[in-house]
């Protein structure tokens, strides 16, 4: 099958303020995810940052199909996960898997690191029983973990050695996609320069395609030729990392960048992050960074910018960017 991989088309998803629930429409919502669109091709990795609450999260649960979306598209493979019912989403479970955040809340305390491994094969119930003790075992090689572990409970494991079962435990189905949602966030830095390394390597040995989610565009650079920024909920740039690194288009994404030392942004000047006036947002209308946004038009209140290219693999949504010209 040509084409990406995954296919994300103009998703969204709100939530009904204050209560938790997914609501398909209706009023007092609030959008997590707002009209997103991104596609990632076989064997690739694409970044996925902003800060806290923009909606990451979100985004990437919907696109493993743990929660439905209110609006959009996900294509997998060519075919549109959203509109299958249950039974014919099935064979597409396994493709798909997500390593979260923090493996100390993710991987179940009562649960033997056999039992955790071969979860997902039970749960999907895939292959025979008797092969699923020696597939737990090479996974568990293959991510760094000694054979020992297999009784053993998750909490016997330093932070670094649970994260690597949650990765065996992702890789158990033969996925083609892993969402990874910030592996190492949790982790101090050599441990994160170790998962990240072993996450490139399986990505090489396996042909996998992720989704990199993190606040950390240093980390994001170690493994994603690609980056989309996302800021409440709006996909505001996608760009080859280190163009985006060297000269941000958004000015969201520059302040984002701001937060970085010099040798990571390759370049030691920024544009202030500081509003120079403050502009009223409107709720719905107008760019959603306009009231924090040092670069601010009148129009930007009013009218939200669509995302368009800005130059080779670039898109920004902003009606006065920064020159992005290498
Ligand atoms: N189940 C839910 N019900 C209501 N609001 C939610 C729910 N899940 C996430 N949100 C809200 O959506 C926003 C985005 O959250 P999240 O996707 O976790 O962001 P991120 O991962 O970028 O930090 C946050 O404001 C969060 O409070
Ligand atoms: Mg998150």
């Amino acid at each position: 099958m040509s084409g990406p991989l995954l296919g994300v088309e103009d998703l969204t998803i709100a939530f009904e303020q204050g209560v938790g629930g997914l609501l398909r429409r209706g009023q007092g919502l609030f959008t997590a995810v707002d009209h997103v669109s991104f596609a990632i091709g076989r064997g690739e990795c694409v970044g996925l940052i902003g800060e806290s609450g923009s909606g990451k999260t979100t985004l990437g649960r919907a696109v493993v199909q743990l929660i439905a979306p209110s609006a959009g598209l996900i294509r997998f493979d060519g075919t549109d996960l959203t509109a299958l019912p249950a039974r014919a989403l099935r064979p597409y479970r396994p493709r798909l898997q997500i390593v979260f955040q923090d493996p100390t809340e993710s991987l179940n305390p009562r649960f033997s690191v056999e039992e955790i491994v071969t979860e997902p094969l039970r749960l999907l119930k895939l292959g025979e029983r008797a092969g699923w003790r020696e597939r737990a075992l090479r996974l568990l090689r293959q991510v760094g973990v000694t054979d020992d572990a297999l009784s053993r409970p998750p909490r016997h494991f330093s932070g670094g050695q649970r994260q690597r079962i949650a990765i065996a435990r992702a890789l158990v189905t033969e996925p083609e996609l892993i969402v990874l949602d910030e592996p190492t966030s949790g982790l101090d830095v050599s441990m994160q320069a170790r998962i990240l390394n072993l996450l490139r390597d399986l990505q090489g040995r396996f042909g996998l395609s992720y989704l990199f989610i993190s606040h950390d565009i240093g980390a994001v650079s170690y493994l994603a030729a690609r980056v989309a920024v996302l800021y409440r909920g709006v996909l505001v740039e996608l760009a080859p990392t280190r163009a985006l690194i060297a000269h941000p288009a958004h000015p969201y994404t520059a302040a984002l960048l701001g937060a970085l030392p010099s040798w990571v942004r390759g370049r030691s000047e920024l544009p202030a992050a500081e509003p120079t006036r403050i502009v009223a947002a409107v709720p719905g209308q107008g760019c959603p960074y306009a009231a924090r946004c040092p670069r601010v038009l009148e129009r930007c209140r009013t009218q939200r910018p669509e995302r368009r290219a800005i130059g080779a693999g670039r898109e920004v949504a902003c009606h006065n960017p920064l020159d992005s010209a290498a």
